[in-house]
């Protein structure tokens, strides 16, 4: 039987000092990931038990500390200390040469969705100085910081004044002022109705929902059954000639049902989507294709 760290992968290179580490497939690793926090692992698992053999990763030198939960998204726990140096402070890991704030005791996200590297790439290659771009269910603004670094005005929109706020942090570590982009706190669902109202418009709209939310009064929002009518509503504020990122974990769709629901949002608006492209997860995620992404250039009534 292969040892673990035959399955290791290395940085992805560009300036990351974050990335996932480990992937597990077979029968001996299947449902064991590994994210690596610039050294600080934090290792998932499908089941209830740590996977004892990884405990070895700081004596081996891989980690210089070792952290482990649980995938229960019941539970919602912050990740447990197994081995090596305690991580009692958010610290910073860089990604593509941004700096992004990590907390290991802020719950059960520590602030970064590694799967969206090759999004946040995209999103910081496509702005042009001065875009308008909105970004929906932002948590800690990773794709408004994205933009921003392209010269975009951000427009963050999140149920969670905290996590906007470490969304102002995460500007702030990239030396961009937080004060130049725009915060929104409540419902996107909510927003998105009044910035139409209102004739507010974006060249660009990030839609990267959870899989399953509830709002304030008890809405429910599921991404297998609603991803069309949050791009439907998302083009009401789409400029013409705009684009729409469309992405989000849609276990229940393939890609091809997933840009279904693309297109047929975009038609609902009574809007065209003139241009598709699907892009792919980045490499290390080598398990099935969760997450969905299609990028729609959206034309006129
Ligand atoms: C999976 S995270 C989104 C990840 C984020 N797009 C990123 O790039 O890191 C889910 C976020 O959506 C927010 N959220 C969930 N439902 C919402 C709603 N109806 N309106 C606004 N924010 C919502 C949560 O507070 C949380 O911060």
């Amino acid at each position: 039987m292969k040892h673990w760290r035959d399955q290791l992968r290395p940085a992805p290179g560009g300036d990351s000092t974050a990335w996932r580490c480990f992937h597990g497939t077979g029968s001996r690793w299947g449902g064991v990931w590994i994210d690596d926090f610039d050294g600080r692992w934090l290792v998932q698992t499908e089941t209830a038990h740590f996977p004892e053999s990884f405990r070895e990763a700081v004596d081996l030198g891989d980690a210089r500390s070792l952290y482990w939960k649980p995938r229960d998204k019941g539970a919602k726990t912050a990740p447990e200390w197994v081995a090596g140096e305690k991580v009692t402070e958010p610290f910073l890991v860089r990604e593509n040469g941004l700096a992004f704030r990590i907390d290991f005791e802020a719950g059960y996200s520590q602030g970064i969705f590694l799967d969206q590297r090759e999004n946040r790439r995209r999103v910081r290659d496509r702005v042009r100085p001065g875009d308008r771009v909105l970004n929906t269910f932002a948590y800690t603004c990773a794709f408004s910081l994205a933009a921003a670094v392209g010269g975009a005005i951000t427009s963050s929109l999140d149920l969670s004044r905290p996590y906007l706020d470490w969304g102002k942090r995460n500007l702030e570590a990239n030396g961009i002022d937080p004060a130049d982009h725009y915060f929104c706190k409540g419902d996107v669902f909510e927003w998105l109705a009044t910035f139409r109202r209102q004739g507010r418009n974006f060249h660009g709209v990030i839609l990267d929902p959870p899989t399953f939310s509830r709002n304030g009064k008890g809405q429910v929002f599921k991404a297998d059954r609603d991803y069309a009518d949050l791009v439907s509503l998302a083009c009401g504020v789409v400029e013409t000639g705009g684009w729409l990122l469309c992405t989000g974990n849609t276990h229940r769709l393939d890609q091809r049902d997933f840009e279904k629901a693309v297109r047929q949002g975009v038609r609902a608006a009574g809007r065209r989507a003139n241009d598709l492209e699907a892009c792919p997860m980045p490499p290390e995620f080598n398990g099935d294709d969760y997450l969905k992404t299609v990028w729609v250039e959206v034309g006129g009534m």
